[in-house]
């Protein structure tokens, strides 16, 4: 059983986009058909950035899972928790630190790389340093076998399999395997000014918001900047708009925007009408299912109650192996 379990945390960040609907959660939904799968909200590394900012982390961290459970991850079918609600992650995190050398985690490439980034911020912390541990903790606590990542984290899980062999090496056992990373291709999706979709660009269609929202986003996308005049042909490969709603549109439907577009027969206004209806009527079950959690709220409370029992009580029978390896 252990050799197909999966592993994969979230920052929580707020409310998810269509990003996140085509990556992440396209394959969370995937996996979840195939392994046994732990996806929880890390919302103890936020505060390895977060740590003087900490008012928005538990609202974020609620918006988000309801995204997960509205748009296609199963409790019935993973364990959803939040990080914070299993002691046990910090537990694991305090004995790998003992054994972990300050070069690994100083020469790891993200360390460095972030810290320049966010220089506005004091990120000279002992627990900005140690994130990969806590990330090592996170998935050596359930033993996973594989690891739904991207490539800005496998320097991360590198990190990961070098503690497991250590903590294997030194006290003579095999408590922990090592984590592979499963990297999976996923579209590029644009948001609506042509850049990649990212909430901190300000060009997201969020999973959450109403369907005139998103209309009125998809009526303000890009379209081909060489189609000046209504009459001018243009070129649907070379338009932002329709890079992002082809991913709903129909084959018949595509087909006829390539020839309209190409002809000048449809106008763009007209054109991103239809083609944000096909988008709105693809999200409208997820929607009207988030709207109803949204409701009730002590249906995710419950959801969250059930993971976290059940990923705490795994993780509990790896801290008595650790104890046992470490004879303490
Ligand atoms: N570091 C990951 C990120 O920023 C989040 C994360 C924390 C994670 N713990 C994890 C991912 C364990 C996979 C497994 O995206
Ligand atoms: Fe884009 Fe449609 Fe305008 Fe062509 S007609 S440029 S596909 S919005």
């Amino acid at each position: 059983m252990s050799n197909k379990r999966i592993v994969s945390g979230m920052r929580p960040t707020g409310k998810l986009h269509l990003g996140h609907f085509h990556g992440v959660l396209a394959n969370w939904r995937e996996l979840q058909e195939e392994y046994e799968c732990f996806f929880f909200a890390a919302d103890w590394h936020s505060l390895t950035t977060e740590y003087d900012n900490t008012e928005a982390i538990r609202q974020n961290t609620d918006e988000m899972i309801l995204d997960w459970l509205a748009f296609g991850v199963d409790p019935a079918k993973c364990v959803i928790f939040r990080q914070s609600r299993v002691p046990q992650h910090a537990e694991l995190n305090l004995i790998l630190s003992m054994i972990t050398p300050v070069s690994w985690l100083e020469r790891n490439p993200t360390y460095k790389e972030m810290q320049e980034n966010l220089s506005a911020k004091d990120l000279s912390t002992f627990g900005f340093l140690g994130y990969p541990v806590l990330m090592a903790s996170d998935i050596i606590v359930y033993k996973a076998s594989k690891v739904p990542v991207g490539h800005d984290q496998l320097p991360h899980l590198e990190i990961t399999r070098e503690i497991a062999r250590r903590f294997n090496y030194l006290y003579n056992t095999e408590v922990f395997p090592e984590p592979a990373a499963l990297l999976t291709e996923t579209p590029k999706v644009l948001g609506l000014d042509g850049r990649k979709m990212s909430k901190s660009y300000g060009n997201a269609i969020f999973l959450s918001e109403s369907a005139d929202e998103t209309r009125k986003k998809v009526m303000s996308m890009v379209t081909d900047t060489q189609r000046v005049r209504r009459s001018d042909p243009g070129e649907p490969d070379r338009c932002v708009a329709f890079s992002l709603n082809s991913l709903y549109l129909p084959e018949e439907k595509k087909a006829d925007i390539y020839a309209g577009c190409r002809t000048a027969s449809i106008g763009c206004v007209e054109c991103k009408k239809l083609q944000a209806e096909y988008l709105v009527e693809t999200l409208a079950p997820y929607r009207a299912r988030r709207d109803e959690l949204t409701a009730k709220p002590g249906l995710a409370a419950e959801i969250l109650a059930e993971g976290e029992a059940r990923a705490a009580a795994e993780a509990a029978r790896t801290m008595a192996e650790v104890r046992d390896a470490l004879k303490i």
